[in-house]
């Protein structure tokens, strides 16, 4: 139990965010949790709870969030990103505008907030850690689910921990990578179930809490770094 430990979790309003909120509440962690739209997602601001709207995008939403944390907690131990949109369509579809809001929300939307919670850390010696959520479809495309211009986004993501991990390590400060399969959130609220479940050699489809449990695995995992943890089904495996 790693209570009084400050984590910052985004995209929290809803579906895998919003179930990461509450394992780190459930675990005794002070949660700094946004989203553009969190006050008014299902949770109550309290004294181990704050809750900043903006767009993650945006370096003004990255530095009120650290600010929040810095103030009121005094500290960031943890940094979740999960902040993140996707759309699957043929290649040639995409189009400027889709690749610019990827690109904002994705990958913007990382590096804004991860470099404030990495400065913070590196103020207070005493490590700490940042989990990112990308996507299995990053390294196994599923043929019939073209993703190709978000899994730039959500490849550079799995490149990124890699390299920060190495940067680093010495400072004892670990990123890693949740790689989640297809998982039953609002993101597919248009997706049939039956098509959800082939997506996987399991023929099962994740929930929220499987993904916040691997979130914090990695979070607690003192001697992982580097690591993207498919919680996927199998679908990594290859063919089925
Ligand atoms: N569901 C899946 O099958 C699946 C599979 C692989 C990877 N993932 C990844 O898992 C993460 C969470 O997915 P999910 O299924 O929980 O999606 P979701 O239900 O659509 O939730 C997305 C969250 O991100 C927030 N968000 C979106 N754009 C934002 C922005 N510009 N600024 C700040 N917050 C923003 C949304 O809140 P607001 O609307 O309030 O801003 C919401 O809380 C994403 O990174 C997604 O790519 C999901």
């Amino acid at each position: 139990m790693a209570s009084g430990k400050t984590v910052i979790v985004t995209g929290a309003s809803q579906g895998i965010g919003a179930a990461i909120v509450q394992a780190f509440l459930d675990r005794g962690y002070n949660v700094v949790a946004t989203s553009r739209s969190v006050s008014k997602a299902g949770f109550t601001a309290s004294s181990n709870l704050a809750l900043v709207d903006g767009d993650i995008g945006q370096a003004t939403t990255a530095e009120k969030v650290a600010k929040t944390a810095v103030d009121k907690f005094g500290s960031i131990h943890h940094l979740v990103n999960n902040a993140g949109i996707f759309s699957a369509k043929p290649f040639t579809d995409y189009t400027a505008d889709d690749f610019h809001r990827l690109i904002a929300t994705n990958v913007a939307g990382f590096i804004f907030i991860t470099q404030l919670a990495v400065k913070q850390m590196l103020s207070q010696g005493n490590g700490g850690s940042v989990t990112t959520i990308t996507a299995s479809l990053a390294d196994n495309p599923i043929a019939g689910l073209p993703a190709s211009i978000p899994m730039i986004t959500k490849g550079g993501l799995n490149a990124i921990t890699a390299s920060l991990a190495s940067e680093y390590a010495k400072q004892n400060i670990r990123f890693n990578a949740v790689a989640p399969g297809t998982v039953e959130t609002p993101l597919h609220k248009d997706t049939p179930g039956d098509f959800m479940k082939t997506l996987s050699p399991m023929g099962t489809v994740s929930d929220a809490k499987d993904i916040a449990d691997a979130v914090i695995y990695l979070t607690e995992a003192r001697h992982v770094t580097g690591e993207v943890l498919h919680v996927d089904g199998g679908a990594h495996v290859g063919r089925w």
